[in-house]
């Protein structure tokens, strides 16, 4: 039974959002914190206040990674982060390590009930790998433990947690600068990150924080313009930035598509980074989450929006905690509520802590979450901004984009533009992480070379990566790039001539110890993880696919497993409902195009023998295929195999 507290936190839940059902998942938190997780009862009572079917509910938390429908975790649930840029920097002994010091497989708890052990993806915490989250039963509160990359390190998270202190703050552990830089011209939207009390209202109005905003709405701030919405739009557009999320659509240009006169309208703030190997708005969120709240104020005054909804990542709870302060400190002051500045506005924010869903940063699929459904991709036309969150006009805009309109209107479009290159204006914030000395984030002019970001910025390759072998440009859902394109500009078109993306801007850097078809398989794995279930082609070629892989990496590869996986990646990329077939495939495909010798390499020296896979392959549903244990023909029946045509 919930409590009489619970039940009223769902109802004040329910109250936030112009559609009550918009509750469910935040209700369903509420409930796996008082319950420890979500058998059928507890379910049903949830269903109760939504006037659903148990069934239907059952359904939506089976959906989101984070709501445990199945079983009960420890009272710790340790989540260990095995994807690429983590991979690249020793997750796999990170993993060993745990098994050893916890004394359990993963998927399973310790005998004490003190500490279950699983696989998590992307936490955005690449630079800082390798990692694990950690959440607290009856608390629902998540902590990020990183650079863990001693026995030593480990231990002591080990204790910490163990100790019953290990969520006093939920700060990321441990402590310390977050590695950051960049050109000192350009270095606006982590410009404060390190101050003390980054996070807080005094240090953001300090530094002239919230005037942009007041100045553009009610005017008399310096020599800042105040502006209509439509001037807003304007400059927006003469900035011509650009969506950093990872489409790059111009943002002004969105907001220009919103019909006129149809109200309300709604700002959905895509804080849902997923994309593996992007940590940039984490950082806005935990430790500038000001910066944020004044772009949100400026876009729903440019928009005529009268309620913002962040979308934030569930697993980044310390990011959602600091967003809810800044929140609440913001409207303190009159800068949010029923009357923005003193203009006779309201505006109100609502953060929305997802479940655990890469699928939920595409923007349909985010405003169908958000409405308190699966998050399934929707047909496009009707756009969001025609046709959005309940149907009404939607802008979805990323973190990074929205945090750049208060400098942009703070100091204008030519100002903005002197950075950068005609269609890609402006600075941009680079997550580096993979096998370089300095991983981090860099807030760096479009247009920087691959070189210059990896080599003077990042430090070059570590010692035991070799020399460089691959790059993946804007993270992992993206063509690879290879070192005679080390030149490459970093901007929108050059990256995109190159055959790649410039996507959420994430490089991953592989050096010559690596493994590409390692690289493969695991990023197959995410895809098969992470597909929402909707289209046919993703849902089943992604486990083949990886399957394949698999067996190529064990040994038991066969002499047309090359011809198939491109026939297959050829069946998924473009035939999915939303652009998540051809991010499964491109990596893929453009490994194979140019590194297919090292595939090759691996085939040709397969041997019969039983394969056992090397590393934890923990797969919390039963029943995905997996192609390690499939018979394999002997070399010469091989070689002499049909290959699949295309
Ligand atoms: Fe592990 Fe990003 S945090 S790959």
């Amino acid at each position: 039974m919930l409590s009489d507290k619970a039940k009223a936190e769902i109802r004040a839940l329910q109250a936030r959002y112009p559609v009550p059902r918009s509750a469910l998942g935040p209700a369903l938190y509420v409930a796996q914190r008082e319950a420890g997780w979500l058998p059928p009862d507890v379910l049903a009572e949830v269903a109760a206040f939504f006037d659903l079917d148990v069934t239907e509910v059952g359904e939506f938390a089976s959906f989101y990674h984070m709501y445990n429908t199945h079983r009960a975790p420890g009272r710790y649930h340790i989540e260990l982060c095995t994807n690429v840029p983590c991979m690249l920097r020793g997750s796999g002994k990170l993993a060993e390590t745990l098994r050893y010091r916890l004394g359990i497989e993963f998927g399973k708890t310790t005998p004490d009930g003190l500490f279950t052990l699983g696989e998590v993806e992307c936490l955005g915490a690449c630079a800082t790998a390798p990692m694990f989250s950690c959440t607290e039963k009856g608390t629902g509160k998540i902590r990020f433990f990183e650079e863990l990359d001693t026995p030593e390190k480990v231990d002591a998270a080990l204790a910490l947690i163990a100790s019953g202190h290990g969520f006093d703050t939920c700060e990321r552990w441990p402590l310390g600068p977050f590695r950051h830089g960049g050109k000192p011209e350009t270095n606006f939207l982590l410009a404060r990150v390190d101050k003390p009390d980054s996070h807080k209202i005094e240090t953001y109005l300090a530094d002239g924080g919230y005037e942009t905003a007041k100045a553009t709405i009610v005017g008399g701030v310096g020599a800042i313009p105040q502006r209509s919405p439509q001037q807003v739009i304007d400059e927006m557009k003469a900035a011509n930035v650009r969506g950093r999320g990872g489409a790059g659509f111009p943002a002004g240009q969105k907001w220009s598509f919103l019909p006129a006169g149809k109200y309300p309208r709604y700002l959905v703030v895509n804080a849902d980074e997923s994309e593996p190997g992007t940590f940039k708005d984490r950082m806005i969120m935990e430790y500038d989450p000001h910066q944020l709240v004044e772009g949100i104020i400026l876009t729903c005054y440019a928009i005529e929006s009268e309620r913002a909804f962040i979308y934030v990542r569930g697993e980044y709870y310390f990011a959602a905690e600091r967003l809810e302060g800044a929140i609440a400190e913001a409207k303190a002051r009159g800068f949010l509520g029923q009357n923005v500045f003193g203009s006779g506005k309201k505006l109100e924010v609502v953060v929305h802590r997802g479940a655990g869903a890469y699928e939920c940063g595409e923007e349909t699929a985010q405003l169908t979450s958000l409405e308190g459904y699966r998050g399934h991709p929707r047909l496009k036309p009707p756009f969001p901004a025609v046709e959005g969150l309940y149907a009404r006009p939607t802008i979805v805009n990323n973190v990074e984009t929205i945090a750049n309109v208060p400098h942009v209107l703070r100091r204008g479009a030519d100002w903005y533009k002197q950075w950068g290159t005609p269609q890609s204006t402006g600075f941009r914030v680079f997550c580096l992480s993979g096998q370089v000395k300095y991983p981090g984030l860099y807030e760096l002019p479009h247009g920087t070379s691959l070189r210059e970001l990896i080599y003077d910025f990042g430090g070059g390759l570590t010692e035991d990566a070799g020399e460089l072998k691959a790059v993946i440009p804007g993270g992992l859902s993206v063509q690879l790039l290879d070192p005679s394109q080390l030149d490459t500009p970093l901007d929108y078109e050059n990256v995109a001539k190159q055959g790649s993306a410039l996507g959420s801007a994430a490089v991953i850097v592989i050096g010559a110890n690596q493994s590409l078809v390692e690289v493969a398989r695991r990023t197959l794995a995410f895809y098969r993880e992470e597909s929402c279930g909707k289209c046919t082609p993703c849902r089943e070629g992604a486990p083949w696919l990886e399957a394949i892989l698999e067996r190529i990496e064990h040994g038991a590869g066969r002499v047309d497993d090359i011809a198939l996986m491109l026939y297959l990646a050829d069946m998924i990329g473009g035939k999915s409902f939303c652009p998540f077939g051809y991010a499964a495939v491109w990596g893929l495909q453009s490994n194979l195009a140019k590194f297919g010798s090292e595939f090759d390499a691996a085939i040709a020296a397969a041997k019969d023998l039983p394969v056992i896979p090397v590393r934890p392959t923990y797969r919390p549903d039963p029943g995905v295929p997996s192609g390690v244990t499939e018979p394999s023909l002997p070399m010469e029946e091989r070689y002499n195999a049909p290959t699949v045509k295309r």
